[in-house]
Protein backbone atom coordinates (compact mmCIF):
# COMPACT_ATOMS: atom_id res chain seq x y z
CA UNK A 1 0.00 0.00 0.00
CA UNK A 2 1.35 3.08 -0.92
CA UNK A 3 2.00 5.60 2.32
CA UNK A 4 3.87 9.27 2.91
CA UNK A 5 6.37 10.21 5.14
CA UNK A 6 5.17 13.12 7.53
CA UNK A 7 7.61 15.55 8.49
CA UNK A 8 6.23 18.33 11.15
CA UNK A 9 8.09 21.11 12.11
CA UNK A 10 6.98 24.79 14.68
CA UNK A 11 7.29 26.39 11.04
CA UNK A 12 9.38 26.40 7.39
CA UNK A 13 12.30 25.38 9.70
CA UNK A 14 11.71 21.12 8.62
CA UNK A 15 11.68 22.41 4.88
CA UNK A 16 15.25 22.11 5.23
CA UNK A 17 15.19 18.00 6.21
CA UNK A 18 12.21 17.64 4.03
CA UNK A 19 14.64 18.60 0.71
CA UNK A 20 16.78 16.42 1.57
CA UNK A 21 14.53 13.53 2.03
CA UNK A 22 12.77 14.73 -1.59
CA UNK A 23 16.38 14.35 -2.72
CA UNK A 24 17.81 10.95 -1.15
CA UNK A 25 14.73 9.60 -2.04
CA UNK A 26 12.73 11.21 -4.95
CA UNK A 27 10.20 8.83 -5.15
CA UNK A 28 8.99 9.27 -1.53
CA UNK A 29 5.54 10.92 -1.06
CA UNK A 30 5.86 13.97 1.68
CA UNK A 31 3.29 14.95 3.64
CA UNK A 32 4.74 18.03 5.62
CA UNK A 33 2.85 20.30 8.64
CA UNK A 34 4.43 23.71 9.72
CA UNK A 35 2.96 25.08 12.17
CA UNK A 36 3.39 28.59 11.67
CA UNK A 37 0.79 30.15 13.68
CA UNK A 38 1.99 29.06 17.06
CA UNK A 39 6.05 29.68 15.79
CA UNK A 40 8.34 29.76 17.28
CA UNK A 41 8.40 26.73 19.97
CA UNK A 42 12.08 27.87 21.04
CA UNK A 43 10.86 30.25 23.99
CA UNK A 44 7.53 28.02 25.14
CA UNK A 45 6.81 26.09 27.96
CA UNK A 46 7.71 22.30 27.51
CA UNK A 47 4.61 21.08 28.06
CA UNK A 48 3.36 23.36 25.63
CA UNK A 49 5.52 22.05 23.10
CA UNK A 50 4.96 18.69 24.05
CA UNK A 51 0.68 18.99 23.68
CA UNK A 52 1.23 21.09 20.09
CA UNK A 53 3.92 18.02 18.65
CA UNK A 54 0.61 15.79 20.06
CA UNK A 55 -1.76 17.59 18.06
CA UNK A 56 0.19 17.67 15.00
CA UNK A 57 0.91 14.14 15.21
CA UNK A 58 -2.68 13.34 15.57
CA UNK A 59 -3.18 15.74 12.91
CA UNK A 60 -1.01 13.50 10.32
CA UNK A 61 -1.64 10.21 10.96
CA UNK A 62 -5.20 10.35 9.12
CA UNK A 63 -2.98 10.37 6.40
CA UNK A 64 -1.75 7.04 7.49
CA UNK A 65 2.21 7.82 6.95
CA UNK A 66 4.68 5.30 7.14
CA UNK A 67 7.23 7.49 9.60
CA UNK A 68 6.88 10.59 10.94
CA UNK A 69 10.18 12.87 10.92
CA UNK A 70 9.95 15.22 13.68
CA UNK A 71 12.37 17.83 11.38
CA UNK A 72 12.16 19.98 15.12
CA UNK A 73 14.96 19.85 17.32
CA UNK A 74 13.00 21.85 20.28
CA UNK A 75 10.51 19.27 19.34
CA UNK A 76 12.79 16.63 19.53
CA UNK A 77 14.39 17.34 22.68
CA UNK A 78 10.74 17.41 24.16
CA UNK A 79 8.48 15.04 22.95
CA UNK A 80 10.11 12.18 20.85
CA UNK A 81 10.73 10.16 23.40
CA UNK A 82 6.82 10.64 24.47
CA UNK A 83 5.82 10.39 21.03
CA UNK A 84 7.33 7.33 19.72
CA UNK A 85 5.60 5.77 22.74
CA UNK A 86 2.19 6.78 21.50
CA UNK A 87 2.17 5.83 17.93
CA UNK A 88 2.68 2.47 16.37
CA UNK A 89 5.32 3.73 13.52
CA UNK A 90 8.78 5.08 13.19
CA UNK A 91 9.57 8.49 14.42
CA UNK A 92 12.87 9.89 13.83
CA UNK A 93 14.06 13.06 15.46
CA UNK A 94 16.37 15.35 14.68
CA UNK A 95 18.77 15.54 17.66
CA UNK A 96 20.95 12.12 16.83
CA UNK A 97 21.50 12.66 13.52
CA UNK A 98 23.01 16.07 13.50
CA UNK A 99 25.18 14.68 16.81
CA UNK A 100 26.17 11.30 15.06
CA UNK A 101 27.10 13.73 11.89
CA UNK A 102 29.21 16.21 14.22
CA UNK A 103 31.22 13.23 15.97
CA UNK A 104 31.84 12.11 11.97
CA UNK A 105 33.37 15.81 11.10
CA UNK A 106 35.67 16.65 14.54
CA UNK A 107 38.89 16.17 15.31
CA UNK A 108 39.43 18.49 18.17
CA UNK A 109 36.59 17.12 19.79
CA UNK A 110 35.30 20.21 20.98
CA UNK A 111 31.57 20.80 19.27
CA UNK A 112 29.26 23.76 19.05
CA UNK A 113 25.95 23.74 18.97
CA UNK A 114 23.59 26.90 18.48
CA UNK A 115 19.49 26.13 18.94
CA UNK A 116 16.70 27.73 20.57
CA UNK A 117 16.66 28.21 24.22
CA UNK A 118 14.92 24.86 24.98
CA UNK A 119 17.44 22.42 22.42
CA UNK A 120 20.05 24.36 24.59
CA UNK A 121 18.29 24.50 27.76
CA UNK A 122 17.70 20.57 27.57
CA UNK A 123 20.77 19.51 26.94
CA UNK A 124 20.06 17.35 24.54
CA UNK A 125 22.90 17.60 21.99
CA UNK A 126 25.22 17.07 24.87
CA UNK A 127 23.56 14.00 25.89
CA UNK A 128 23.46 12.76 22.58
CA UNK A 129 27.05 13.28 21.70
CA UNK A 130 28.25 12.14 25.31
CA UNK A 131 26.43 9.00 25.03
CA UNK A 132 28.91 8.04 21.67
CA UNK A 133 31.77 10.01 22.87
CA UNK A 134 32.27 10.70 26.91
CA UNK A 135 35.02 12.54 26.12
CA UNK A 136 33.29 15.06 23.80
CA UNK A 137 33.14 19.10 24.93
CA UNK A 138 29.83 20.49 24.42
CA UNK A 139 29.76 24.45 23.70
CA UNK A 140 26.19 25.39 23.66
CA UNK A 141 24.83 28.94 22.63
CA UNK A 142 20.90 29.74 22.54
CA UNK A 143 20.08 32.16 19.37
CA UNK A 144 16.68 33.19 20.23
CA UNK A 145 16.20 36.14 17.58
CA UNK A 146 17.40 33.60 14.76
CA UNK A 147 13.94 32.10 13.61
CA UNK A 148 11.26 34.84 13.26
CA UNK A 149 13.88 36.23 10.73
CA UNK A 150 13.51 32.98 8.71
CA UNK A 151 10.05 32.86 9.39
CA UNK A 152 9.21 36.39 8.39
CA UNK A 153 11.52 35.41 5.39
CA UNK A 154 13.81 37.74 5.67
CA UNK A 155 17.00 35.39 5.78
CA UNK A 156 18.81 37.10 2.51
CA UNK A 157 18.78 40.67 4.79
CA UNK A 158 21.33 42.39 5.88
CA UNK A 159 19.24 42.50 8.94
CA UNK A 160 19.78 38.78 9.19
CA UNK A 161 23.87 38.94 9.14
CA UNK A 162 23.77 41.46 11.46
CA UNK A 163 21.78 39.42 14.17
CA UNK A 164 23.41 36.19 13.10
CA UNK A 165 26.98 38.39 13.96
CA UNK A 166 25.77 39.50 17.17
CA UNK A 167 24.29 35.88 18.22
CA UNK A 168 27.48 33.81 17.27
CA UNK A 169 29.49 36.48 19.17
CA UNK A 170 29.82 34.37 22.24
CA UNK A 171 31.16 31.96 20.24
CA UNK A 172 34.32 33.87 18.48
CA UNK A 173 36.97 33.08 21.13
CA UNK A 174 35.89 29.23 21.61
CA UNK A 175 38.21 26.30 20.34
CA UNK A 176 35.38 24.72 18.08
CA UNK A 177 35.81 22.50 15.10
CA UNK A 178 32.30 21.88 14.16
CA UNK A 179 29.56 23.99 14.57
CA UNK A 180 26.26 21.91 14.90
CA UNK A 181 23.13 23.85 13.54
CA UNK A 182 20.88 22.65 16.12
CA UNK A 183 17.67 24.25 14.56
CA UNK A 184 16.18 23.17 11.22
CA UNK A 185 15.54 27.20 10.60
CA UNK A 186 19.24 27.90 10.80
CA UNK A 187 19.90 26.20 7.33
CA UNK A 188 18.79 29.17 5.89
CA UNK A 189 20.78 31.31 7.21
CA UNK A 190 23.81 29.03 6.33
CA UNK A 191 26.16 31.55 4.41
CA UNK A 192 25.67 34.10 7.19
CA UNK A 193 26.51 31.84 9.77
CA UNK A 194 29.78 30.69 7.73
CA UNK A 195 30.66 34.12 7.13
CA UNK A 196 31.19 34.60 11.02
CA UNK A 197 32.33 31.66 11.57
CA UNK A 198 34.82 31.12 9.42
CA UNK A 199 36.04 28.51 6.67
CA UNK A 200 38.14 26.68 9.96
CA UNK A 201 34.70 25.65 11.80
CA UNK A 202 32.68 22.80 10.12
CA UNK A 203 28.67 23.76 10.02
CA UNK A 204 27.08 20.59 10.65
CA UNK A 205 23.49 20.30 9.93
CA UNK A 206 21.17 17.27 10.89
CA UNK A 207 19.59 16.97 7.06
CA UNK A 208 21.56 14.93 5.42
CA UNK A 209 21.69 12.05 8.26
CA UNK A 210 18.47 12.81 9.24
CA UNK A 211 17.35 11.29 5.20
CA UNK A 212 20.00 8.69 5.24
CA UNK A 213 18.50 7.18 8.71
CA UNK A 214 14.95 7.34 7.39
CA UNK A 215 16.38 5.90 4.13
CA UNK A 216 17.61 2.80 6.07
CA UNK A 217 14.49 2.36 8.49
CA UNK A 218 12.66 2.59 5.14
CA UNK A 219 15.02 -0.03 3.76
CA UNK A 220 15.33 -1.91 6.79
CA UNK A 221 11.36 -2.56 6.92
CA UNK A 222 10.64 -2.96 3.52
CA UNK A 223 8.92 0.29 3.10
CA UNK A 224 10.85 2.03 0.41
CA UNK A 225 8.21 3.58 -2.33
CA UNK A 226 8.80 1.58 -6.06
CA UNK A 227 5.87 3.55 -7.68
CA UNK A 228 8.58 4.86 -10.42
CA UNK A 229 6.44 7.89 -10.89
CA UNK A 230 7.01 11.63 -9.57
CA UNK A 231 5.53 11.88 -6.15
CA UNK A 232 2.97 14.63 -4.73
CA UNK A 233 4.00 16.63 -1.86
CA UNK A 234 1.44 18.18 0.42
CA UNK A 235 2.09 20.94 2.51
CA UNK A 236 -0.17 22.32 5.37
CA UNK A 237 0.57 24.79 7.88
CA UNK A 238 -1.54 27.23 10.48
CA UNK A 239 -0.75 30.44 9.78
CA UNK A 240 -0.26 32.20 6.80
CA UNK A 241 -0.35 30.17 3.62
CA UNK A 242 1.12 32.67 1.58
CA UNK A 243 3.98 32.91 3.41
CA UNK A 244 4.62 29.42 3.79
CA UNK A 245 4.66 28.62 0.62
CA UNK A 246 6.68 31.73 -0.76
CA UNK A 247 9.22 30.27 1.77
CA UNK A 248 9.11 27.19 0.63
CA UNK A 249 8.91 27.30 -2.96
CA UNK A 250 12.24 29.40 -2.66
CA UNK A 251 13.97 26.90 -0.82
CA UNK A 252 12.68 23.87 -2.61
CA UNK A 253 12.80 25.36 -5.87
CA UNK A 254 9.84 24.12 -7.40
CA UNK A 255 5.77 25.42 -7.32
CA UNK A 256 3.93 23.39 -4.42
CA UNK A 257 0.25 23.92 -2.95
CA UNK A 258 -0.49 24.71 0.46
CA UNK A 259 -3.56 24.03 2.26
CA UNK A 260 -4.25 26.21 5.29
CA UNK A 261 -5.80 24.44 8.36
CA UNK A 262 -6.96 27.20 11.08
CA UNK A 263 -9.54 25.61 11.95
CA UNK A 264 -8.04 22.17 12.58
CA UNK A 265 -5.96 23.65 14.70
CA UNK A 266 -8.56 26.16 16.46
CA UNK A 267 -10.30 23.08 17.19
CA UNK A 268 -7.41 20.76 18.50
CA UNK A 269 -6.13 23.48 20.85
CA UNK A 270 -9.26 23.92 21.96
CA UNK A 271 -9.59 27.68 21.94
N1 LIG B 1 12.94 24.39 13.66
C1 LIG B 1 12.78 24.43 15.08
C2 LIG B 1 13.95 23.72 15.75
O1 LIG B 1 14.65 23.00 15.06
C3 LIG B 1 12.56 25.84 15.48
C4 LIG B 1 12.11 26.03 16.82
C5 LIG B 1 11.27 27.23 17.09
O2 LIG B 1 10.16 27.28 16.58
O3 LIG B 1 11.69 28.06 17.91
O4 LIG B 1 14.20 23.82 16.92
Amino acid sequence: MHQAIAILDSGVGGLTVAKEVMRQLPQEEIIYFGDTERAPYGPRAADEVLKFTEQIVSYLLQFNPKMIIIACNTATAIALQHIRSQVGIPVVGVVQPGARAAIKKTRSGTIGVIGTENTIRSGAYQHALQAINPHIQVVGLACPTLVPLVEKRLYRSNEAKQTVRESLRPLMNSPIDCLILGCTHYPFLASAIAEVIGPRVAMISSADETAREVSAILHHRGQLAQSGKIPVHRFFCSGDPGMFQAIAQEWLGEQIKVSPVFWQMTRLSGN
